[in-house]
């Protein structure tokens, strides 16, 4: 019998076409830029594998572009050819492929699920839920889905992926706030492996939660760069320049995104929302970007009828409202439209909060702080329905904030930073924020408290 490196029975021309797939799904866990070329070699072996083209079907969905869906229909209609003789595992898989055709990705999910069930070790069912879940804005069905398959994985370090099913595990503790749980076996998960970048961003994001800076410069600084890790080796940048931010090295994020997250020809949207997500913040911190927005504001143009994930989409919200009013107007419209038109996981989610939150940006990015406060505030507790990691959807929790100090909305500025600095003692920003705040309310006292908070927190 045919077997994955699990046990998992595997329908495939030889045992050396299922071993080829298996080190496709590795280097796909550790982010590998080798991806392409293992599939390849893995349909040099076998080129009607059911799984092996599932997995390209999968790829597709996966770059949020709407060109791609049709490719992604192609590698279905060739998984089903192969369906009827798969075993029931790849079946599911097919099915899973065929419902996000429909971009269904509740549909999807399901299929998932049923197969982590019935099959345990099915490391790229796991794997999928992990996108799907956390693009889903379901962080404890993130930690839970890993979780529900533990009993299976816990006394099985002899396995290659092992590791990544550890990292996939702490970094669903730490979208659920289990810190100090997610650090152990993110540290754990890197210390099997050093080129598991999920393991080593897990420890990024534990950092970044409990406003760590020194410690997550440090940690990215030893871990945070592999030759052979993909396109992801932005995102560990961009969790760097949080930590500079926060920690105000406003020219050291400045020369980073020049240097390690901008790629000029990258039009992946994890590294479009990290570009975005950088200059934003600096706006927000008073920094002039220069021109930097222009070609981002290009790409998002290129981009506005994609509609396949809402958390990319309220990004390119933002560079269209810094570069051209009347186009982020329109997408604001689109928006709309389209989930009045649609019964996809998108719509869903635009009708959910996608909509209101891509409004609310808009009108803050044309200066209109009152209108983006009364669309935001109301719903800024169900943003995280439109997916993406805490740290990532912080970017709206400081916009919002922003918008009531430009707006000169000073006491729910002071509300919403009392509840940011009890939340986050150790943010300098935030307690600079208030210290702000408070002298335009007149409250000297408290300003002199939250300025001597900030100034202790950046002594230590
Ligand atoms: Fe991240």
């Amino acid at each position: 019998m045919i077997t994955d490196h699990t046990g998992l029975p595997v329908t495939a021309a030889s045992q050396e076409a299922a071993d080829a797939f298996d080190r496709t799904l590795v280097a796909y866990l550790r982010f590998g830029n080798d991806i392409g070329d293992l599939l390849k070699a893995t349909y040099a072996q076998d080129s009607e594998m059911v799984l092996a083209n599932v997995l390209r079907g999968y790829f597709m969905h996966m770059m949020g572009m709407r060109a791609l869906v049709p490719k992604a229909q192609q590698s279905l209609e060739a998984a089903q050819r192969g369906a009827d003789a798969a075993t029931p595992r790849e079946q599911l898989h097919v099915k899973a492929l065929e419902a996000w055709c429909h971009l269904d990705l509740a549909g999807a999910t399901a299929a998932w699920e049923q197969s982590i069930e019935d099959n345990p070790m099915d490391v790229l069912a796991v794997k999928m839920l992990h996108y799907t879940h956390f693009y889903m804005g379901d962080p404890v069905n993130v930690r839970d889905s890993v979780g529900r398959v533990w009993h299976a994985w816990e006394e099985r370090e002899d396995l290659a992926t092992y590791g990544y099913m550890l990292s996939m595990r702490a970094f669903g503790l730490e979208e659920t706030g289990e810190y100090g749980k997610a650090e152990s076996l993110g540290r754990a998960a890197v210390n099997l492996n050093e080129s598991d970048a999920w393991a080593v961003h897990t420890v990024a994001h534990v950092c970044e939660m409990e406003d760590r800076r020194t410690d997550g410069l440090n940690w990215l600084e030893s871990k945070g760069n592999h030759e052979n890790w993909n396109n992801f080796r932005y995102h560990l940048c961009w969790h760097k320049a949080l930590m500079l931010f926060e920690m105000e090295r406003f020219d050291d994020v400045l020369a980073l995104y020049d240097d390690g997250i901008f790629n000029p020809k990258s039009d992946e949207y994890l590294d479009l929302t990290n570009d975005i997500s950088v200059l934003a913040r600096l706006e927000i911190a008073g920094v002039d970007v220069g021109d930097r927005w222009a070609v981002l504001g290009e790409k998002a143009k290129g981009r506005v009828d994609d509609k396949l994930l809402a958390f990319v989409d309220a990004h390119f919200m933002l560079a269209l409202g810094a570069t051209d009013e009347d186009a982020a107007s329109a997408y604001v419209t689109s928006i709309d439209a389209y989930a009045d038109e649609h019964d996809d996981t998108y719509a869903h989610m635009a009708q959910m909060v996608g909509h209101e939150l891509c409004a609310a940006l808009a009108a803050y990015k044309a200066k209109d702080f009152d209108g983006c406060i009364d669309l935001l505030e109301p719903v800024r507790y169900h943003v995280g329905a439109i997916g993406g990691s805490n740290a990532q959807r912080d970017l709206f929790a400081q916009i919002l904030i922003d918008a009531t100090i430009r707006g000169e909305r000073w006491t729910l500025a002071r509300s919403l930073l009392s509840e940011r600095t009890a939340e986050k003692p150790r943010n300098v920003r935030a307690w600079r924020q208030l210290n702000h705040v408070l002298k335009a309310i007149g409250d000297d006292k408290g300003a002199q408290r939250a300025s001597i908070k900030g100034d202790v927190l950046e002594i230590v």
